[in-house]
């Protein structure tokens, strides 16, 4: 009997078990946070992975400890036909949970499909309840959508979580309308504090609005909040309101999850990152289009994962004068540096 190959912790004991696979670099919103410039370079069409080959590759993560899939973007469903990629990623043996992110808006057109084919999760952007602010934070007239997107998710029947970004000066108001939404929608809010990564260029250390303040303001007018203890390697940590209504806060910028850190992600043109603030990547789609075998890609993204020191977040937290990761002039000759490209 052969004996079952280990499966790989990097340089500091954590295991592969999330992928983030972003399908595509283009997004329908251009929030001020996110990708807040007014030309982007887009990664080359012939350079996109097929479905064939973000299968093959799923299947190689899978064999190496990968059991959670998020499809990302930029926005993953201006990804043509999505469903049917779905319906194979979902086949693949070891995969316990397909989830989305997503701002929503092309929900009600495609969540049927999307269930149907196997997506298990969805995650929806929502920063804002007030349509003339949203127009401000993603400088498209689209609120409305975004809002019957979640509620055509609820209708399907997928658990929806909430994500909300805390811009100081922008919607740090409203946390509590925020709440309450996402308690009549069912659904769970994840408050996330402003990362400095990416093509967040417009991003300043005082717009943060940290994890503390956030449960202090949600304190103030609900009471004491307890804390939740459940996946230990998810960004968000949980809290419950005495009326037993869950959220998350994402503090990635004060508080970050480094030391528990389980993904990897592999952007629309195939470059490994096996960090959000990685500068570096790995091609794989070098690997994938050359001779490798299925063998030889297992145990490429093995070696790989056993050399992973990565700890991106919370070496920022030494930096003195923080500023974003990278500017908009080095951005323009590298879209590999996008949060949009990165899939968030
Ligand atoms: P689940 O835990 O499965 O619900 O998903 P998620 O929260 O990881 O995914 P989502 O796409 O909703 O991301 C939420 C926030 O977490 C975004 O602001 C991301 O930028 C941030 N985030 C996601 N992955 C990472 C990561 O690997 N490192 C850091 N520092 N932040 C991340
Ligand atoms: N800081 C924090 N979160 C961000 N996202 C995009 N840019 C940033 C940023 N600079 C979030 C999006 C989405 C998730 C994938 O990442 O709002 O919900
Ligand atoms: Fe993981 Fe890097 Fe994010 Fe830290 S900053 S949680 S190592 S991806």
């Amino acid at each position: 009997m052969t004996e079952a190959p280990r499966l790989p912790t990097d340089r500091f004991s954590r295991p592969l078990r999330s992928l983030r696979l972003s399908v595509t670099d283009r997004c329908n919103l251009r929030c001020t946070y996110c990708m807040p410039e007014p030309d982007y370079e887009w990664l080359p069409r012939s350079d996109i992975l097929d479905f064939d080959e973000l299968e093959r590759l799923t299947r190689a993560f899978a064999s190496v400890g990968v059991d959670r899939v998020r499809l990302t973007g930029g926005e993953p469903l201006l990804r043509r036909d999505l469903p049917e990629l779905v319906d194979r990623l979902a086949k693949i043996e070891g995969i316990e949970e397909l989830a989305l992110t997503t701002n929503g808006i092309l929900l009600p057109a495609q969540g049927p499909a999307l269930r149907e084919a196997g997506l298990d999760r969805v995650t929806v952007s929502l920063d804002t309840l007030r349509a003339e602010r949203f127009q401000a934070i993603a400088q498209r007239d689209e609120h409305g959508r975004v809002l019957r997107g979640i509620e055509a998710a609820r209708e399907l029947g997928f658990p929806v979580k909430l994500n909300a970004v805390v811009v100081r000066g922008f919607n740090e108001d409203e946390i509590i309308p925020l709440l309450e939404y996402a308690r009549e929608q069912g659904a769970e809010l994840r408050f996330i504090e402003y990362m400095d990564v990416g093509g967040a260029t417009q991003w300043r250390s005082e717009q943060v609005v940290s994890q503390d303040e956030i449960l202090a303001t949600i304190e103030r007018c609900f009471g004491s909040v307890q804390p939740k203890v459940v996946r230990e390697s998810a960004p968000a940590t949980r809290f419950v309101l005495q009326d037993g209504t869950v959220f998350g806060v994402i503090a990635s910028t004060t508080k970050p999850f480094c030391a528990t850190c389980d993904r990897a992600r592999i952007t629309a043109d195939g470059t490994l990152l096996t960090c959000l603030y990685g500068r570096l990547g790995v091609d794989v789609r070098a690997w994938l289009r050359g001779p490798k075998t299925d063998e030889q890609i297992r145990e490429d993204l093995a070696r790989l994962w056993r050399e992973r020191r990565d700890r991106g977040a919370e070496q920022r937290l030494g930096i003195a004068e923080r500023a974003p990761l990278a500017k908009a002039e080095e951005l323009r000759g590298n879209p590999h540096l996008e949060m949009h490209t990165r899939g968030g």
